[in-house]
């Protein structure tokens, strides 16, 4: 049986459940904490570290930690967004994501994260890396140098598709998404359908029919910053 808990996050008094995570309960609270790799009905991932938050003095990551009675968490410090600048901007260089060029322009949660914490240049220099892109299914484009490495198209596609159409392969600087079929993508189950499909944070993955349907200005962070539609449930 689920029992309540009682914690802190940045002073403010929040309620979870046993068994929720810290961003569950700050999602429920209406307290929003900066996420990538996460996507709500996922098993959580813990790796782009975005969520990163101070526990009783030490960093966790949000999405992974369970609540605990008594437990401060700080998340709204400016300690904690020059961690999670620094993370986005690193994301930045290691991929090309020349959003003036972009076809998910003003729906991209890493572009949206970087307006959220005010990212100016990249202090770090810029690897233009050059990856290869898949263009054989009939109905998705992959441009692997956008890739963040999340796995939301992976879990999602195990998940919640009963598929297994993507995976990783490679270490290091040479780990890239890749299918589970020596054809390329169109040679697995994936489908435009998918919620796979859907996953995607940035430009990785592209619906060849839809895009640039929805025209610049009017995509979702074009009209409202990451976060807020959690922060707008936030009790007065
Ligand atoms: S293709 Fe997209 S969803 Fe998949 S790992 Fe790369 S960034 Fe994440
Ligand atoms: S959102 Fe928690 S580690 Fe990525």
């Amino acid at each position: 049986m689920s029992q309540m808990i009682q914690f802190t996050i940045d002073g403010v008094e929040v309620t979870g459940q046993t068994g929720q995570t810290i961003m569950q309960a700050a999602d429920a609270a209406g307290i929003y904490i900066p996420r990538l790799c996460f996507l709500k009905g996922l098993s959580p991932y813990g790796a782009c570290r975005v969520c990163t938050v101070m526990v009783n003095g030490r960093p966790q990551t949000a999405c992974t930690q369970p609540i605990a009675n008594d437990m401060v968490v700080e998340n709204d410090t400016a300690a904690l967004l020059e961690v999670r600048r620094s993370i986005v901007e690193m994301l930045y260089v290691e991929g090309n994501h020349f959003c003036m060029f972009c076809e998910v322009s003003g729906k991209c949660e890493l572009q949206a994260l970087g307006y959220r914490f005010k990212m100016m240049v990249p202090k770090y220099p810029f690897q233009y890396p050059d990856r290869e892109i898949d263009a054989s299914h009939p109905d998705l484009f992959i441009d692997r140098s956008r890739c963040v490495l999340c796995a939301r198209c992976i879990r999602s596609s195990k998940e919640l598709d009963g598929k297994n159409a993507y995976g990783f392969v490679g270490r290091g600087p040479s780990k890239k998404i890749a299918f589970n079929s020596a054809e390329g993508l169109a040679g697995t189950e994936a489908s435009v359908d998918d919620k796979a499909a859907e996953a995607c944070p940035v430009g990785t993955i592209l619906k060849k029919d839809t895009a640039f349907r929805v025209p610049y200005g009017q995509r979702k962070y074009d009209a409202q910053p990451i976060g807020s539609e959690i922060e707008a449930t936030k009790p007065q």
